[in-house]
């Protein structure tokens, strides 16, 4: 029988091969996705599984799929988990998840292996995917079973086996990072009363050591899809990598929240966004130009409900299906231009226009005007206001 691994090449993956050979005497197949994580964590990486005692070393190139068909449908639908979390890591999971289970069924295997902890979201994404795509597959969850719990204990697992890991025995923060964000927990963090050190942050530039000037960018959107910066079109993963280089300098996309797990337990975590709080903000922009308000509030809705999707792991659901089509409908008209200012950590979107949009200066404007009789406001308010109005009548008359 054989096994597919989700490998990074760290300590606890590494350790995770011997241990499913051991356990269930099964060939391994490492599976590395690259979801644009970063070319350090890739280098060397199949040397390594297959030093760890992989058969095969399967590395996917993930990133442009990743950022078309999960970070765009997701950002379309405005979802934001508990009020500031762009869900980076969330969303990374279902694509990792479905190429494991395309390479699973490629190779003959019969189970799906992954180095998530039992405490954490991940293991629920993951395993929430494999049920929907691949029931059939069986999971195995290492950390769930075995007894080991330090990565003193892990390194000690491996140099028994004569198995080379140049982890370190201390490893401060636990880290996730993809094309869209990187995450950082652990650590200090531990503690909510401690700020988060200089250590924590990887890509940003602290916002108070940033340029004093500002720099501006401009970026298309056509049908709530950023297609161009400064002009130039490029494909999503482009935009992407282009916008987190240019935001990153000026500090922008860091958040440090205290978040609800799934599993129900809290836990803190400082994240970078660097590119996607710039692409966030021009789609509000577009949007608030263009959707009138009962479709703003519908929007509203589909971000909350679509964040929570996400977050739990329910990617490859039914619902998942209705909310993007509802959110693809809404983008017809997000169509415009935005031109965002980036300083010292913030991002604002300076100037805005859509071929769509509503705002009318004539409508609007506090000047004499043709279109807006305001003596139609009185009737309105009186019929708007009715019910006030009889409750309080009838208050009076006890
Ligand atoms: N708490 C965030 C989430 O659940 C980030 C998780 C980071 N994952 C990791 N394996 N370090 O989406
Ligand atoms: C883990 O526990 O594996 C990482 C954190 C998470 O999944 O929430």
């Amino acid at each position: 029988n054989k096994v597919v691994l989700a490998y990074s090449g760290g300590l606890d993956t590494s350790a995770i091969v011997p241990w499913l050979k051991e356990n269930y005497g099964c060939e391994v197949i490492c599976f590395v996705a690259d979801v644009g994580q970063g070319a350090d964590d890739l280098e060397g990486v199949e040397q390594k599984a297959l030093a760890s005692g992989a058969s095969k070393c399967i590395v996917k190139d993930l990133k442009d799929e990743f950022v078309k068909d999960y970070v765009y449908p997701t950002l379309k639908t405005g979802a934001i988990y508990e009020g500031t979390y762009l869900l980076g890591t969330s969303m990374a999971r279902p694509v990792i998840a479905k190429a494991m289970v395309e390479a699973a069924m490629a190779e003959g295997a019969d189970a799906i292996a992954h180095g998530c902890t039992g405490k954490g979201n991940d293991q629920v994404r993951f395993e929430g995917a494999v049920a929907a795509l691949a029931p059939q597959l069986k999971v195995i969850a290492p950390w769930r079973i075995w007894t080991m719990r330090s990565r003193e204990e892990l390194l000690n697992y491996l140099s028994e086996r004569n198995i080379p890991c140049k982890a370190s025995i201390t490893k401060i923060y636990s880290r996730d990072a993809n094309a869209w964000h990187i995450s950082t927990e652990g650590g200090e963090l531990e503690s909510t009363w401690n700020e988060a050190s200089a250590a924590v942050w990887q890509w940003t530039v602290d916002p108070e050591a940033a340029p004093d000037k500002a720099e501006y960018v401009k970026l298309t959107i056509a049908e709530g899809e950023v297609v161009a910066v400064d002009d130039q079109a490029l494909s999503p993963y482009e935009v992407l990598l282009t916008l987190n280089e240019r935001a990153a300098k000026h500090g922008v996309g860091r958040i440090d929240i205290t978040e609800n797990r799934l599993v129900g337990m809290k836990s803190r975590g400082c994240y970078e966004t660097p590119g996607g709080t710039v692409m966030m903000a021009a789609l509000r922009a577009v949007e608030e130009l263009v959707l009138d308000k009962t479709t703003r509030a519908w929007r509203e809705k589909l971000g909350a409900e679509f964040s929570h999707l996400v977050y739990d792991g329910r990617w490859f659901t039914p619902l998942c299906k209705a909310i993007l089509a509802s959110a693809d409908a809404i983008a017809e008209d997000l169509s415009g231009e935005v031109v965002l200012k980036m300083y010292k950590g913030s991002v604002t979107a300076v100037q805005k226009r859509s071929v769509n949009s509503l705002y009318s200066e004539d409508f609007a404007t506090f000047g004499a005007d043709e279109v807006y009789d305001q003596s139609h406001a009185e009737g309105f308010i009186r019929l708007y206001t009715l019910a006030s109005r009889i409750r309080a009548l009838k208050e009076q008359s006890k």
